[in-house]
């Protein structure tokens, strides 16, 4: 029996990447497509300007669009790429109606009992579900992945916590298809740097202490150390690269730091979504690099390289599969896997 799975937001720069990762998936099958009441009562193919470089799945491609309302989705599971503005209400619309809502959307990350997970870094934090559900007495639950800067940062810095982690400052570069597709369209970016990107800094300098911190049952400990965060955008279709300099109490070597990002290998039991490497660590002095190492892993890697005195390292991942669809289908398959489906 497959998991039926919903998409609300189908159509957008997430959606799409939503559509591509459950398209052929072994355990989901794709069973509602909803969007806005532009869209709703439309076929597929005829609402959404299909941007991907693989064709549109056929079976997807004459589904009606349903608006997001849970009375006329079909599915156990939704898979939310939402502006975040309008996920607050929807989110939890669906969730009360029994669903489980697996958000790419921001507007539940930070709420204490809402697991903010990265399967690699804190499965654990799935626990926070029934916590949850005991709170607001909802059927359903919602679950949480990182903003998409902050996904790539903390699976690099998860295993360097033993080393004592007291303070990460990060530089973003940042692509376009992060904006959706009223971004792509601003590809007239090109030529240019942009030093603002929504609150996107705030969201980098909050969430990864929840990410690292330790749930003890009832609650999650922040993790304590300092993080600052400047985000810009750049002319980039996909791809987010980071430079990072980190201070630990240990002071590690840069080889130290090489080899512990090479022994990062969390076990999560054969996730059909989950990478053979989750950090792809690189030795030539001018990588990673957007158009060199987006898809390995079929997008799901987190390429490092640069490992400097200092320390400081740049990362580079899929900014709308690794983090964003991919990111909530890989939390979605752990909530299978751990019989909360
Ligand atoms: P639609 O295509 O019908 O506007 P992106 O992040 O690429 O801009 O995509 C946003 C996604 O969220 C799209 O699927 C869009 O659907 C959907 N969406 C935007 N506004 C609403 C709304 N008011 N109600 C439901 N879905 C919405």
């Amino acid at each position: 029996e497959p998991i039926r799975a919903g998409i609300l937001g189908a159509t957008g720069a997430v959606g799409q990447r939503f559509i591509q990762a459950l398209a052929d998936h072994p355990w989901f099958e794709i069973t509602s497509l909803a969007a806005s009441e532009r869209s709703a009562g439309k076929k597929y193919k005829n609402a959404a300007n299909w941007r991907l470089d693989e064709k549109l799945p056929d079976e997807v491609a004459d589904m009606e669009i349903v608006s997001v309302d849970p009375t006329k989705v079909d599915a156990d599971v939704v898979f939310s790429a939402l502006p975040s503005s309008l996920a607050k209400t929807v989110e939890a619309d669906f969730a009360k109606k029994g669903f489980a809502v697996a958000s790419n959307a921001s507007a539940y990350r930070m709420e204490k009992d809402v697991p903010l997970v990265v399967p690699e870094v804190n499965a654990d934090h799935l626990g926070l579900i029934e916590v949850q559900q005991d709170n607001r007495g909802w059927d359903g639950y919602i679950i949480t992945n990182p903003n998409c800067s902050t996904i790539m940062l903390v699976a690099t810095l998860k295993p360097l916590m033993k080393f004592g982690i007291q303070n990460v400052n990060v530089a973003t570069m940042q692509a376009i298809s992060g904006a959706g597709y009223e971004g792509v369209a601003s590809m007239a970016i090109l030529d240019n740097v942009i030093p603002y990107i929504g609150s996107e800094e705030e969201k980098m300098e909050t969430e990864p202490l929840k990410l690292l911190g330790e749930f003890n049952g009832s609650e999650i400990i922040d993790a304590d150390f300092k993080l600052s965060a400047a985000c810009n955008r750049v002319p980039v279709m996909d791809g987010h690269t980071e430079t990072v300099w980190i201070t630990m109490r240990d002071d590690p070597t840069p080889e130290q730091v090489r080899q512990a990002f090479l022994n990062f290998n969390p076990h999560l039991g054969d996730l059909p979504t989950e990478p053979d490497q989750v950090l792809i660590v690189r030795d030539e002095p001018d990588r990673p690099q957007p158009r060199l190492d987006r898809n390995m892993g079929n997008g799901m890697s987190i390429s490092v390289g640069r490992i400097r005195e200092g320390i400081r390292y740049v990362l580079m991942g899929h900014n709308t599969i690794r983090g964003a669809a991919g990111a909530s289908v890989l939390n979605a398959e752990l909530l299978h896997k751990q019989g909360k489906l």
